[in-house]
Formats: C-alpha cells, sequence, structure tokens
C-alpha cells in the first residue's frame, strides 16, 4: 500500500477481540495487510496459533491471548498485556461473540440467556470499558469497530436473547461515540447479515434456509469473513476520521430487499 493512502495502517496497533476466527478473523486480517500490528483474542490456543501464523505472513507484529471476555478479570489482565505486548493500541475491534441457536420463544431457556448475554454484552461492556481506560490514557484518539448484526433491528424469531445482546452492543457502541468523541476516539458499529462462519455451520447446511433466506440475498450468496476485511480497514483509518456513531451494514442488500 502506497505510504499516502489514507487507508495505510503502518505504524498503528489493533487489538481484534474473537479475532481467531470468522468475521473478526477476516477484520484482523484486513488490518494486518494494511500495515498494522494486532493482538487476538479467542478462548481456544489452537485457534489462535493457527490465525496468528496466517496474518504473520503480512509482515506486521502478531500476538495473541487466550481469554475468556465473560471473565471481568480476565479481560482486565489481558488488555494490560495485550498494551504491554504492543506498546499501546489505537483500534479495538469489539467482536467476540456466540449464537444462542432457534427456540420457540416460550421455550427458550434461561440457561441459554444467561449464557449468550455474558459472552455477547458483558463480554463487550468489559472489554470496551477497559480498552477505553488505555485509549484515554493514550491521549492519541483512536478507533472502536463493535461487531452487532441485523438482528439488533429486524425481527429475530426464535432468536430474542441473541438480537437482544446485539441491540445491546449498539447502545454501548452510540454511548461511547459521544461520550470519547472530545478524545478523538471514534466508535462504529458494523452489523453483518448471514454471514458463514462456524456460528452459522448449522443453517449453510439447511436446505429449506438457503432457499428461504439466502435466495433473497441480492448479491446472491452467503457472507464471507474476507468481506469484512474493508470494512475494517476504512473504520480503523484516516478515511473515517469524521464518522462515529455509525452503523455500517454488511449484508449483501438483504435488509433493503
Ligand atoms: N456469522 C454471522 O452470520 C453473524 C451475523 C451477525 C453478527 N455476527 C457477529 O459477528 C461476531 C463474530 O461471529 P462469527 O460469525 O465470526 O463467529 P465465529 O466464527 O464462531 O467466531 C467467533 C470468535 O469469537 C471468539 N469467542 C467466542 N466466545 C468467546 C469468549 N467468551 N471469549 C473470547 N472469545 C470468544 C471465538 O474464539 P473461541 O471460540 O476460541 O473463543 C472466535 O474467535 C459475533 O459477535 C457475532 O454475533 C455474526
Amino acid at each position: 500500500m502506497a505510504k499516502d493512502s489514507m487507508f495505510d495502517l503502518t505504524g498503528t496497533r489493533a487489538l481484534v477481540t474473537g479475532g481467531s476466527a470468522g468475521i473478526g478473523l477476516g477484520m484482523a486480517r484486513g488490518l494486518a495487510k494494511a500495515g498494522a500490528d494486532v493482538a487476538l483474542w479467542g478462548r481456544n490456543p489452537d485457534r489462535l496459533a493457527s490465525a496468528e501464523a496466517e496474518l504473520a505472513e503480512h509482515g506486521g507484529k502478531v500476538v495473541t491471548q487466550s481469554v475468556d471476555v465473560a471473565d471481568e478479570n480476565a479481560v482486565a489482565e489481558a488488555v494490560a498485556a495485550t498494551a504491554d505486548e504492543l506498546g499501546g493500541f489505537d483500534t479495538l475491534v469489539v467482536n467476540a461473540g456466540i449464537g444462542a441457536g432457534v427456540a420457540k420463544f416460550v421455550d427458550s431457556s434461561t440457561e441459554t440467556y444467561r449464557k449468550v448475554l455474558a459472552t455477547n454484552l458483558d463480554g463487550a461492556y468489559f472489554t470496551l470499558r477497559e480498552a477505553a481506560k488505555v485509549l484515554l490514557a493514550q491521549g492519541t484518539g483512536g478507533s472502536v469497530i463493535v461487531t452487532s448484526s441485523l438482528g439488533a433491528v429486524q425481527g429475530a424469531a426464535r432468536n430474542q436473547a441473541y438480537a437482544m445482546t446485539k441491540a445491546g452492543v449498539l447502545a454501548l457502541a452510540n454511548g461511547c461515540a459521544v461520550e470519547f468523541a472530545r478524545d478523538g476516539i471514534r466508535v462504529n458499529s458494523v452489523l453483518p447479515g448471514w454471514i458463514a462462519t462456524d456460528m452459522t455451520e448449522g443453517l449453510q447446511s439447511w436446505e429449506s434456509f438457503t432457499d428461504n433466506v439466502i435466495s433473497r440475498v441480492p448479491l446472491g450468496r452467503w457472507g464471507t469473513p474476507e468481506d469484512f476485511e474493508g470494512i475494517a480497514v476504512y473504520l480503523a483509518s484516516d478515511a473515517s476520521r469524521f464518522q462515529t456513531g455509525s452503523s455500517t451494514v454488511i449484508d449483501g442488500g438483504y435488509s433493503i430487499f
């Protein structure tokens, strides 16, 4: 990438939660290709190691942390360790998340509800709060990217608990966008549609889902992790310098059809 490009991230550092797979790995790959050093968070050390090996090919520094974002103390420790290893960070991608499966609302369980809230909502809250302390202390601004979902704004039948968490992170992002604007820290959300990752593995092999849902995607296919490389670079870079509190839908046109 040309040095004078407004998309050049050389010399910047990014922390990506859920960076070992799926959409988070796609975003991390985009950031690494644009020249950023990256820290990947996830729970499974093997997946982290293979993502680290892949991203290292782009030439920047890549570090990993095995951390459960639902664990408040672990998040605080991992933020400190990551800031130490990268010498601070400029971009934060709050992306780690799990699905909740599908169940008729009246049959949905409190156990699943608590589990999905713990990772998707508590995890985003702990991560953003602890990482914001580092960004504010650095005093050099920054960019925060929060992965929400179309489920935050569209009716998610049989998936209400998951959708609640995604609406919650949108509210978290917007509140932080206003509060941190004076510190030069921008906070923007990304709302993916139907993306082929481990999270949607069951749906991908479900013929009637493909026939009834994916066939309605105007761009005619499942989204892929690679489709998130560009939006991460754009939101992390100077190209989006006057953009904060925004929500970018990446769904192949599904929501407007
Ligand atoms: N796929 C879609 O269609 C879709 C649509 C809208 C929004 N999203 C959102 O996009 C984000 C990424 O989802 P994805 O589809 O890429 O899923 P994925 O392929 O299953 O990847 C999830 C990532 O999050 C990590 N993770 C999960 N729980 C964690 C925890 N408690 N602590 C730390 N890391 C954790 C996973 O690593 P470990 O399992 O090793 O921890 C993995 O790196 C999620 O927030 C999801 O809600 C996805």
